[in-house]
């Protein structure tokens, strides 16, 4: 454990063009949260910063496929984002926004310093005529060159995790439009990361203790070794590259902006300056970010690991070169991927669990809970409902909840609601040892990030409890040895105190809940600047004298009931379901033909047909030749359908026939008439089925 050092965490900055879902909160944010919380309890000197990634490609997309502009998107997302992500108790020192004027600022100062260090280059890029853009990042995708994963994004492949360029791209195509991308020249600065390899795996070696995971993906990169990244874009929105640089350069700065992935890590920057500011001590985040004495942690999700191990840092330790100096991270603890039922999660497919509405369905304690069980610390994990329902029931209604409420309830009800005096006992002292041991394994996963195993810990402690209650019979001893029911309640009594404070950083909202029923006060506040004597080093003590009266009892974890969840699941297959349907649906249904008569109608001479002869015409796509039998006559009929159905298809089959329509040359043959097909939106032919004898008239 590293004391006395400052402490800088982030969570990574969410793009500000969707709602917030429990995968992003199992990556990055609600492990932060606890690990934050944590910290805070032990008096640590703790910052927390996130706030909305409100730039880059994506949000251009989705602003021009929305009809509305990208200020509006971000607007909305952002707002959004910070509303949910306090009902979920997540407890920033600072929430910003990278379209803040101080983000600007901050990014602009680091490019500016740095600038020296970029590579200008003037390369040829994709272009899309049609939208007018250049096809940089999410604009663009393409299989990737390294795992030739069919739809990898011009600036990252999901799959594969690496880093690319939209020039890297095979068969590249434009997600905003159907041109075919052309080819243009533009002017940008690079990121030589190629040149500093050596510096960074000098660094990287240094990271023993980081999770294998990250260490794994960050070798196959100096394996492939590094290249030179675009820190500039050509697009609508974004932070202005400094037109001094630019200038200086001989590069036009009009349209050129900062890449995402330059400014957003920044925001980190930012967003402490902003909350220095508000604390009125404007220079305050610089003993945080400019001191060697701080351990900063990145709390990201997978895809993210390049970004925060390798640009980031080498972007910190170049302005630490030419300006001031900042501290790089201590850990980078990178979580994998959450999935739902069984499947990816995917917010285009309908796919994912949005952290509003199931805010509105239950406690958030029930949700940190739930997902911390089922954190993707070294592997993607699974969501269900079904598990969420057991988690919430069986360990924290019946082992927690049920600690907590069984104490609580025969204090209440047999001992006046007053804490009894303790004396001392093996089975008493035997408990407080069990305990304090698995506070000590509770207290090292925190600090180390493993809190799957820190969970597991902290449910030890009221198991044990649970089990002591039950060998300690105080519903026997009531009766015939108060002294030691007395004991045995005021033991449990204690270990819900201290309870109350290992169960803050995972369910705060509980926790506060629980201290009320305690009436147990004096406990710090883990959220930010939050006052009280009693804190994480003071859990395990005596918290609660004799004599001292609990609060009203209440029921800490209700269950969750079956119906409840099955409507969950429910709404998530609707959810699909719809977006299934709005993909399929973007073909648009052929309009309906002007009005015409019956006399135009009763012109025509529909007959039904028998196939009797079908096979492909040679050299030509289209065309197959039948043979219909139409009762009193055989006919020649060409079908311009062999994209659609093999000869074989036709063969034998009864279908409608055109019998008057004058005949017409194709290929050098005559065609005697037409067969009807049904053609679907996507221009799908199928061919109609007309179980009657040959020569029927149809009408
Ligand atoms: N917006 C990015 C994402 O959701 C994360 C940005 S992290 C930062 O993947 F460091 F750049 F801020
Ligand atoms: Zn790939």
């Amino acid at each position: 454990m590293t004391e006395n050092k400052r402490i800088l965490v982030t969570s990574a900055l969410p793009y500000a063009n969707g709602p917030i879902h429990l995968g992003h909160l199992a990556g990055a944010y609600l492990p932060a949260d606890v690990f934050v919380r944590f910290q805070r309890l032990r008096g640590e000197d703790v910052v927390y910063v996130c706030g909305s990634d409100e730039h880059g490609a994506a949000i251009v997309i989705k602003a021009l496929k929305d009809g509305t502009t990208p200020q509006a998107i971000v607007d909305r997302y952002h707002e959004m984002a910070e509303k949910d992500f306090a009902a979920f108790g997540m407890s920033f020192d600072h929430y910003g926004r990278t379209s803040s004027p101080t983000h600007r600022e901050t990014a602009r100062e680091w490019f500016r310093t740095i600038a020296e260090d970029f590579v200008l280059k003037t390369e040829r890029q994709l272009y899309d005529p049609e939208a007018k853009l250049f096809l940089a990042d999410r604009f663009v995708i393409g299989t990737c060159p390294n795992c030739q994963h069919p739809d990898a994004y011009g600036d990252q492949c999901e799959k594969c995790g690496s880093a690319l360029s939209p020039a890297e791209l095979i068969d590249p195509r434009s997600t905003v439009s159907d041109a075919t991308p052309e080819l243009r020249e533009v002017s940008h600065w690079y990121l030589p990361m190629g040149a500093h390899q050596a510096r960074l795996e000098e660094w990287i070696a240094t990271k023993t203790h980081w999770k294998s995971n990250v260490l794994g993906q960050i070798k196959s990169w100096f394996t492939l070794g590094l290249g030179d990244r675009a820190m500039t874009r050509d697009l609508p929105w974004g932070v202005p590259v400094p037109e001094d640089v630019a200038q200086a350069a001989g590069v036009d700065p009009e349209g050129k902006v900062l890449y995402v992935w330059f400014d957003a890590p920044i925001g980190y920057v930012s967003a402490s300056r902003e909350w220095a500011e508000a604390q009125g001590d404007p220079d305050r985040w610089k003993t945080y970010w400019q001191s060697e004495d701080t351990r900063l942690l990145h709390f990201i999700g997978k895809d993210n690991i390049v970004f925060h191990t390798l640009s980031f840092p080498l972007m910190m330790m170049l302005h630490g070169d030419r300006g001031a100096k900042y501290v790089l991270p201590e850990n980078v603890p990178a979580n994998e991927f959450l999935n739902f039922e069984g499947k990816k999660l995917s917010t285009s497919r309908g796919w994912a669990v949005w952290l509003g509405e199931a805010l509105e369905a239950f406690p958030a304690d029930y949700l940190r809970y739930a997902l911390l069980r089922a954190l993707p610390e070294t592997k993607d994990s699974d969501f269900t409902w079904a598990d969420f329902q057991a988690h919430v029931n069986n360990e924290l209604a019946d082992n927690l909840g049920n600690f907590i409420n069984r104490t609580v309830a025969f204090c209440v009800k047999y001992l006046d609601g007053t804490v009894p005096a303790i004396e001392e006992r093996d089975d008493v002292t035997a408990l407080f040892a069990a305990a304090s041991e698995h506070a000590a394994a509770l207290t090292l996963a925190l600090d180390e990030c493993r809190m799957r195993d820190a969970i597991n810990e902290l449910m030890s402690i009221s198991r044990a409890g649970n089990k002591f209650f039950n060998d300690a019979e105080p519903w026997r001893t009531r009766r015939d040895d108060l002294a030691h029911c007395h004991t045995t309640i005021a033991a449990c009594l204690q270990l819900c105190a201290s309870l109350s404070i290992y169960i803050d950083p995972f369910l705060p909202f509980t926790a506060q809940r629980l201290r009320a029923i305690l009436r147990l006060e004096g406990v710090r506040d883990s959220r930010p600047g939050g006052e009280g004597e009693l804190g994480w080093a003071e859990a395990g003590g005596r918290l609660l004298s004799p004599g001292h009266a609990l609060g009203e009892p209440e029921i800490l974890v209700r269950k969750v009931e079956d119906a409840e969840v099955t409507a969950q699941r429910e709404l998530m297959e609707k959810r699909a379901a719809e977006a299934a349907a709005a993909a399929s649906g973007g073909a648009p249904y052929t309009p309906v033909k002007d009005d015409i008569v019956y006399d135009d109608f009763a012109k025509l001479d529909l007959r039904v047909g028998k196939v009797l002869v079908a096979e492909r015409v040679k050299k030509s796509k289209k065309l197959i030749r039948c043979e219909v039998d139409l009762g009193f006559e055989r006919r020649q009929i060409l079908a311009g359908v062999a994209e659609h159905m093999s000869a074989e298809d036709l063969q034998g089959a009864t279908v409608v026939v055109v019998a008057n329509l004058a005949p017409r040359k194709m290929m050098g043959m005559e065609s005697q008439g037409m067969l009807l097909m049904a053609e679907d939106r996507e221009g799908k032919l199928v061919r109609l089925e007309a179980p009657s004898e040959p020569g029927s008239t149809v009408s």
